[in-house]
Order: C-alpha cells, then structure tokens, then sequence
C-alpha cells in the first residue's frame, strides 16, 4: 500500500488556498509532494496530476475504473439534462460522439466564416475609444454571437433573436451559477427563489429548444447561407440508423452553449494579454500571410499552454481503488489533470516560463503534452471549432485594433470554473490604420449573412 502525499493542513485550508490561488497551490504542492498528489476538496479526495506520462496514465485507463460524464452528473446533470456527450459514458457516449464529431467538421466552420467576422467587427466597432475598459465582456460578446452563429444560423432573424435572449439567460443565471456545487441549496422555493429561478431559466430554454425544433419541422427552411449544427444535429443518424431524440437534440444545444464561449472567451482575452504585451510578437502576426497563419496557430497553441483557462480538468472518478503513478487511488476519489503543470514540464516545453510561440513551429507535441482541451476518448468535441474561432478573432483583432494594456497587476481570477485574467483585463483601444493587403480575412465579410447577427451590446465594465 503506498498512500498519495497529501498537505497536512485541515480539508477547509486547503478548499481555501485551491479557490484563492489555484495555480500558486498547485504549484506549491507540486513542489513539495511530488508529481502526484491528493487534495481534499472534495470526499474521499482529488488527486492531481502534473506530468505527461501520468496524464496519458489517466487518459488511457479504462472505463470500468474511471468514467468522466459520472463525474460531472451530479453538478450539470439538472441545467444540461441527462444525455449530453459531457454527461454520458460507457456506450452511450462513444455512440453518440460518433454521431457528433462530425458536425464539427471544417466546411461548416469555413462556412460560418463570413458571419463569425462580421460579429467580431461589430463588436470591435463598439470598443470604447476614449478611456480604458474590460477587454473580457468584449471577447466574451464575440464568443456569445460564434456559438449563437453556429447553432441558430438558419433561424429566421426575429425567431433567432428571441432564441439567443433565451440562451444568454440561461448561460448567464444556470450554468455558472454557485448553486450547481450545493445540491442541499437546489430548493424550489417559487419563482423568485435562488434556485427556483434556476428552474425556470433551464425550463424557458428548453421549451424555446423544442418549439424551435417544432417549428423547423413544420416549416423546413432552406437557406443560401448553408447548414448549422441544429440542422445537422436533427438530420443525423446512429450507424443502426436511429436518429437523436428531442430532449437528446436539446440537452446536446445545451450542452453547447454551456461549453462553447465561456471557454473560448476567456481563451481569446488572455491571447489578446499575451500578444499585446509583446510588440514582436504582435509585428510577427501582422506580418504573415494571411493564407496558412503557422505563427497564428502556433501562438494560439501557445498561449493555451502559458495561460490554463482551465488549471486542472478532464475530472475522471475512481469506480474502484486502483493504482496510479504507483500510489493508491481510493475508490470514488476524483482524478484530474493538473493542465497548467502538465503544461510547465521542463523535460518537454524547455523556458516553459517563457512565452514562445516558435516553439510549436519547432515540435509536435504529443496529445499528452499538450492538453488544454483535456484527452483520451473524452476530449473537447469543440477543439477544431475553437482553434478556428481563435484565429478568426486574432486576426481581425490585431488588423483592426491597437491595444494598450493599463492594468498594472494581471492575474489569474476565477470566473465560475474558469481563469480568467483579473478585472477582465483593462486596456485602451485605438483604431490602427490598416493597409489592403492586411485585409485579406476580414473582407470575406458577406452582409447576406451579417444581418441575421443579433445580440445586445455587452454588459461591460468601464473604468
Ligand atoms: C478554448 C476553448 C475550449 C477549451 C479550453 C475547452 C476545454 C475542454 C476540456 C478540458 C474538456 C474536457 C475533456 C476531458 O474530459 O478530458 C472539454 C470537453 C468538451 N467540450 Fe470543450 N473547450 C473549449 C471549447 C469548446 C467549444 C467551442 C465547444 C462546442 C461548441 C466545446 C464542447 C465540448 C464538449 C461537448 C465536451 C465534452 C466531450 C466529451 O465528454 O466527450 N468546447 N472541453
């Protein structure tokens, strides 16, 4: 029997020091426990671990000792409903990320383009230009009005904007709401309870999801401007040839717009942090071609390495006690990959303290490696939709805009499960005078398709 190191300090310290500091926690722990390690943030423990060969130890067991939707059940399981991938094991989810991977295949992407840049425009239209402002609510718009794109696109215009009040709702008040890790707060007091608000928030997008559905059905809409993944998730088949329910149909969109901006937003301030404070590295960017972009994606890679959105993820729990790293798992305990120390392995990334694009021009990382969007059989359905995003905004961010960053103190802060960077980032905006040639993204700008954009203008913090 070898036990996992774990701090010696009470269970409610180390809750405290994880939620006030969890890279610096993290880190310390590392240091003084070793590569794997156990917390006791939640019962019987959460243990951690910090290098590649024990992430692709995670990745690759099996599920009848560590599943993943389980382990995220009892949080999502009642804003997301019961079939979403995320929430799915065994069968079940290997079925049904058959039928969803390819829904996010390049053409759709390429073919939301257009629409993804004019969303990006007109939120970069609306910086303010005289006194410094959160950059996140900006990004955080930008991401809203892609995933909104991707699902809703063939939804008439007023239908759609009705759909998107519905889902800013229900990301905004249920999905990241605290009560999600209280299930003895989960009362339904009425209307105006806590938790009673959360109901009917989950209620309202449900019912929107299967009347849109309904009317879909009804009157089928055909479209110049291409498919979305509502149209291809109803149209698609299992390869027995059923097809995904209703409720399944909803809980997937659900499960969507839950996953697919909070992440991609706070992903897109820390790269606009990371390339703003480093004059070459936004001249670099300027420079290249705007055909294949290796130096864009490899920044984009590079600052989801440098900067965790996510510090530790991919939560797996112990079906049984098993060994792991040579040290003994308890049944039921919580496995999860430290991503940020994964993503600091000296033997692997070489000056990981320092930000380096190159790096990834130089070396394929193994899936192992490199891991913000977690691995094995469960990882992030949306990685290629947010790569491409990514590049999309970056591009036509760093075209457009001149950033000055005025916050003199930058670190990362919680925002529900996610870092983000403090304050939402504050900086100045200026517009940059941009050359023809540097155009190249931004002028497949289609106003066919801008105008079925809608979305209110972001809640954001000026200072
Ligand atoms: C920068 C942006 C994003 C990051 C960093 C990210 C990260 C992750 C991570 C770490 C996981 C868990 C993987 C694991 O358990 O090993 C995950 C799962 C998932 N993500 Fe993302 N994600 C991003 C964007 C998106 C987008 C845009 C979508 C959809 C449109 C999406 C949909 C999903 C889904 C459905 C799963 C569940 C997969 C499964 O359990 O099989 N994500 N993501």
């Amino acid at each position: 029997m070898t036990a996992l190191p774990t701090p010696s300090e009470p269970a409610f310290v180390q809750r405290l020091r994880y939620l006030r500091d969890p890279i610096g926690y993290m880190t310390k722990c590392q240091h003084e426990l070793g590569n794997i390690y156990m917390l006791r943030l939640v019962e019987p423990g959460m243990v951690f671990v910090s290098t590649p060969e024990l992430a692709k130890e995670v990745y690759l067991t099996d599920e009848a000792t560590l599943v993943a939707g389980e382990a995220k059940i009892a949080v999502f399981g009642k804003v997301l409903g019961d079939s979403s991938t995320l929430l799915l094991d065994g069968l079940a989810h290997r079925k049904r990320r058959r039928l969803m991977l390819p829904q996010f295949r390049g053409e759709l992407m390429q073919g939301l383009a257009p629409a993804m840049v004019a969303a990006c425009e007109r939120t970069l239209r609306a910086l303010p230009r005289t006194k410094p402002f959160a950059l996140h609510p900006y990004m955080h718009q930008i991401a809203f009005d892609v995933i909104s794109q991707s699902l809703f696109s063939v939804t008439p215009p007023g239908r759609r904007a009705a759909l998107e009040q519905v889902m800013r709702e229900f990301a905004t008040r249920a999905v990241t709401s605290k009560l999600l890790m209280f299930p003895h707060l989960q009362i339904d007091l009425g209307p105006i309870s806590p938790w009673g608000r959360i109901v009917r928030v989950v209620a309202a997008a449900r019912t929107a999801l299967l009347a849109e559905l309904e009317q879909r059905r009804r009157a089928p809409i055909t479209t110049a401007t291409g498919q979305d993944i509502l149209a291809l998730l109803m149209a698609a088949t299992n390869e027995d040839g059923t097809s995904l329910t209703d409720p399944e149909i909803v809980d997937e969109m659900l499960t969507m717009v839950a996953a697919g901006h909070e992440t991609t937003s706070m992903a897109l301030t820390w790269a606009s942090y990371a390339i703003y404070t480093r004059p070459a590295v936004l001249a670099k960017l300027r420079a290249e071609p705007t055909e294949e972009r290796p130096y864009l994606q490899a920044v984009i890679r590079e600052s989801l390495r440098f900067h965790s959105v996510i510090p530790n993820g991919s939560g797996r729990v112990a079906k049984r006690a098993f060994q792991l790293g040579g040290f003994d798992v308890p049944a039921r305990a919580m496995v999860t990959v430290a991503f940020h120390a994964v993503h600091r392995t000296l033997e692997v990334f070489k000056d990981a303290e320092t930000f380096r694009p190159e790096r990834f021009l130089e070396t394929k990382f193994s899936p192992y490696e490199w891991v913000p969007f977690g691995g094995g059989t469960r990882r992030c359905l949306g990685m290629p939709s947010a790569l491409f995003e990514l590049g999309l905004v970056i591009t036509e961010l760093v075209a457009r805009i001149e950033l000055e960053i005025v916050q003199r103190e930058v670190r990362p802060t919680w925002r529900g499960r996610f870092l983000t960077p403090s304050r939402g980032l504050i900086v100045r905006a200026l517009d940059r005078k941009v050359e023809p040639e540097q155009r190249a993204v931004a002028d497949i700008h289609d106003p066919q398709v801008a105008t079925v954009i809608q979305g209110d203008p972001p809640r954001h913090a000026e200072t």
